[in-house]
């Protein structure tokens, strides 16, 4: 069986082509066109402009994940789309575009939440994502040439997660911990009351005067730090629930910078608007240069982190299961990965985590979700649904 899948939740444009034989997944071809260095501008996604660079990319996008996979059409089987939750007008794009696509094609139309779809990552390969700037199309030739077959590979179905299992999702919208029990089953265990652990990297960064982003540029600089160097609180950590709250820690690390900045004792200097965009720009700066600024971000790290590890391990034990899976952007955060991975090590407890290209927000994970969930719905029928949830 072999799928088309889009995605358009937030400011990607994404088609991948994903194949399923036997048991087996193989990832034909994945292809993310991004515009997260417009956004990197503003420090943030604007919802307008996002869409507008998604009405660009999005033929373009799936007439190269076709021509990847060398797919025409008529082999596809079915179309797997992003129904929500996400912006409205991304949304939008993406589900006309198939709804269109499955009637001009013959196809059964698969609706797909993206915050299920994340999980599928799992049940992904070890592929490369095609990654591409949108509206540049110089550069998109040249990345595609790039890496000519790297976006194909097939992993074993020994490795896919094992039911039951307990599923974190980390992502910029959304922290959740779900109790799985099988495909298309599973319970709703907690979330965050607040700001996600995404949106959390992110806020934080932005108050670093670091670019958008901010996990990614907060990982960076925090492998160089002292996670020890500033306390910062662990938000809920011992609650009896599941949820999580970080809008406090996001205030917390505010305050300290307020309060470093102001006696200039600790050294973190107070920035001034070149400093901040030097800064922005200078994406890998380093330790020596800024050593406050490691460190503020490996204690940031850590006590995120902290968190999500707590609350996934107590949920491991409270359900009484063997098996972790993560999904959403922030599972491509090496100290989670690694932190999870040793209290597992230590437990017996199996953990599966997606390839980093496919932690972020990609297509393949939504083909994949439907080789599972396999529900089509008649096109006419099909509305985008901003306020999609796992709860
Ligand atoms: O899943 P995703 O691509 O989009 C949503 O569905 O929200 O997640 C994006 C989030 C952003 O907040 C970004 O800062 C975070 O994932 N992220 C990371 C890392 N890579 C991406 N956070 C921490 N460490 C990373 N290495
Ligand atoms: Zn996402």
């Amino acid at each position: 069986m072999i799928i088309l899948g889009i995605e358009t939740s937030c400011d990607e444009t994404a088609a991948a082509v994903v194949q399923k034989t036997g048991n087996r997944i193989k990832i034909l071809s994945n292809v993310v066109a991004s515009s997260a260095s417009i956004q990197a501008k503003y420090g943030g996604v604007i919802p307008e402009q996002a869409a507008r660079e998604q009405l660009r990319s999005i033929i373009p996008v799936i007439e190269e994940g076709l021509n990847k996979a060398q797919v025409t059409s008529n082999k596809l089987n079915a179309i797997a789309i992003t129904q929500g939750p996400g912006l409205i007008g991304s949304l939008l794009i993406g589900v006309e575009t198939a709804k269109t696509l499955a009637f001009l094609w013959n196809k059964p139309l698969i609706p797909v939440n993206h915050l299920l779809g994340h999980f599928y990552a799992n049940w992904g390969a070890q592929s490369s994502v095609v990654s591409r700037q949108s509206s540049d199309k110089t550069s998109l030739k040249a990345d595609s040439e790039a890496t000519p077959k790297a976006d194909e590979a097939i992993l074993k179905t020994e490795s896919y997660p094992q039911f039951p299992c307990i599923g974190l999702l980390v992502s910029g919208g959304h922290t959740d911990l779900i109790l799985f029990k099988d495909h298309g089953k599973y319970e709703y265990l907690g979330g965050t009351r607040d700001d996600a652990a995404g949106e959390c990297f992110d806020k934080c960064a932005r108050l670093l005067g670091l670019p958008y982003p901010g996990g990614p540029a907060i990982a960076n600089l925090a492998s160089q730090g002292d996670a020890l160097r500033f306390s910062l609180p662990r938000p809920m950590i011992d609650s009896k629930d599941f949820d999580f709250s970080f809008s406090g820690l996001k205030t917390a690390v505010a305050n300290l910078l307020k309060e470093v900045r102001g006696d200039g004792k600790k050294g973190i200097p107070a920035r001034s608007r070149s400093e901040r965009s030097r800064v922005r720009m200078y994406d890998g700066i380093s330790s020596r240069q800024d050593p406050e600024l490691a460190n503020f971000c490996a204690s940031i790290e850590a006590a995120i982190v902290d968190v999500l590890v707590a609350k996934t391990i107590k949920a491991v034990q409270t359900y009484k299961v063997n098996q972790i899976m993560i999904a959403g952007g922030v599972a491509a955060n090496q100290k989670l990965v690694s932190e999870l991975a040793i209290r597992c090590q230590s437990s017996a407890i199996r953990l599966s985590v997606p390839p980093p290209e496919l932690c972020t927000d990609n297509a393949a994970m939504i083909a994949a979700a439907v080789f599972y969930n396999f529900h089509p719905i008649n096109p006419l029928k099909l509305q985008a649904n901003p306020n999609l949830s796992l709860s």
